[in-house]
């Protein structure tokens, strides 16, 4: 029998661990680390959208690749308020699963639960998923979260107009102030794309192989969700956490860089100077932690730079001033990277219509390294 296939026989070079620099497909939705050019979205600098954009006309450009006249932003953001009602079969879910399960775990299985109760209904349902998912999963995170903590079942449908206000007047239980409001907006402008990074590359693996829009996103939190990827801002609050002083944090960096231990929320794949991300969200960080009274927390967390750039010359990415920054808006540690889900949402939606537009599915070589080729064995002789 003939195994003739079209595999290259002899690849001009080997694999590259990680794919690290492999040029994998294309995209128009953003440029990470081009010279000159920096991190833009459609075009557009992530300096401008984080100071005059707000993550509703982030989002909105991602999917619909325009900045949105007011009449479209009205519009689009009275649909993803409505879209905040969870359907009561959910709701029984989120009550089930365990208060002490690990919220991106909850996300997870609630992205999945949603797709049965209100399933994909072919490629042209796609935007309407995607405007579904962004109103939804706020109300699931926090619904499940109060459940849990307090015995309330809220009304995910209150707390103001947008993403970022939502998500704090149901964490805390009220209107938050207007400076907390524009410092989550900021971040969720920050983390809403970034090309194609680990959870996007999983969303559209998945939807190259015409699978629905739901599962795309589910694989993609469980992407989202490793240390090494999303999972990096909880790992770097736990560090600041363990650090009593600026200089009890130098000392303990020192021993743990001696152990080779990695330390999270610094270096990254694609960058090799500086993540422009992190100036924006260390600033937000200075004045947020300055606003509560939490300038330990930040004079901690600048000595850890400052050692890393030191001793390493690695430099912080947005992961890490995220976390001084949500612990000042009185936010849970593991909420931080299901923050990011609710963000990222825009970038793996838009991506997953860009795949589809012009799909061929993704199938990439592995070289085999495994053993020769052998006779079969018949059970008896085995030892
Ligand atoms: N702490 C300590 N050392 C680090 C480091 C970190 N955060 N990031 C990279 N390095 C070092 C590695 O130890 C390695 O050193 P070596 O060559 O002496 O062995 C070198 O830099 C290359 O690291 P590597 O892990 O191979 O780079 P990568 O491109 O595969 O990894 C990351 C990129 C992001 C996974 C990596 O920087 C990392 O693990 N960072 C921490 C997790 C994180 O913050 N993730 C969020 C990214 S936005």
């Amino acid at each position: 029998m003939s195994h003739a296939s079209n595999r290259p026989n002899s690849p001009s070079s080997g694999p590259r661990a990680g794919l690290d620099g492999v040029l994998a497909g294309e995209t128009r939705l953003s440029t990470v680390g081009v010279t000159g050019v920096g991190l833009t979205y459609l075009g557009y600098s992530i300096e401008d959208l984080s100071e005059h954009a707000t993550f509703e006309e982030v989002a909105y450009l991602l999917l619909y690749g325009h900045l949105p006249t007011a009449a479209e932003l009205r519009s689009f953001r009275d649909r993803i308020v409505a879209n905040r009602p969870i359907p009561s079969a959910l709701c029984e879910v989120l009550e089930r699963i365990p208060g002490r399960a690990h919220p991106m775990d909850v996300l997870r299985t609630a992205t999945s639960m949603l797709g049965t109760l209100e399933p994909e209904q072919g490629p042209s349902d796609a935007l309407r998923v995607s405007e579904r998912l962004l109103g939804v999963m706020p109300s699931m995170l926090l619904y499940w979260y109060r459940f849990h903590q307090s015995g309330q079942r809220i009304d995910p449908t209150v707390g103001g107009s947008s993403i970022a206000e939502q998500f704090l007047w149901l964490l805390h239980g009220g209107p938050p102030e207007a400076l907390q409001v524009r410092a989550m907006d900021v971040s969720l402008i920050l983390y809403a794309e970034h090309e194609w990074n680990a959870s996007t590359f999983t969303a559209r693996v998945v939807a190259s192989t015409l699978s629905d829009f739901y599962s795309a996103i589910t694989a993609a939190i469980g992407a989202l969700r490793g240390p090494l990827h999303g999972g990096a801002n909880e790992a770097a609050m736990e560090l600041i956490d363990r650090m009593q002083d600026p200089d009890h944090a130098e000392k303990t960096l020192l021993e743990m860089l001696i152990k080779k231990e990695k330390i999270m929320g610094f270096g990254h794949r694609v960058y090799k100077a500086c993540d422009p991300r992190s100036d924006i969200i260390q600033r937000w960080s200075h004045k947020l932690c300055s606003a509560t009274d939490r300038m330990l927390l930040y004079e901690i967390s600048e000595r850890i730079e400052s050692v890393m750039r030191r001793e390493k010359n690695i430099f912080p990415n947005l992961d890490f001033y995220s976390a001084s920054m949500y612990r000042s808006l009185g936010i849970p540690t593991p909420m931080f990277t299901p923050i990011f889900v609710l963000s990222r949402l825009s970038g793996w939606s838009a991506h997953i219509l860009e795949q589809r537009a012009n799909n061929r599915l993704i199938r990439p070589l592995a070289e085999y390294v495994g053993p020769e080729m052998r006779p079969w064995v018949p059970i008896e002789q085995r030892s």
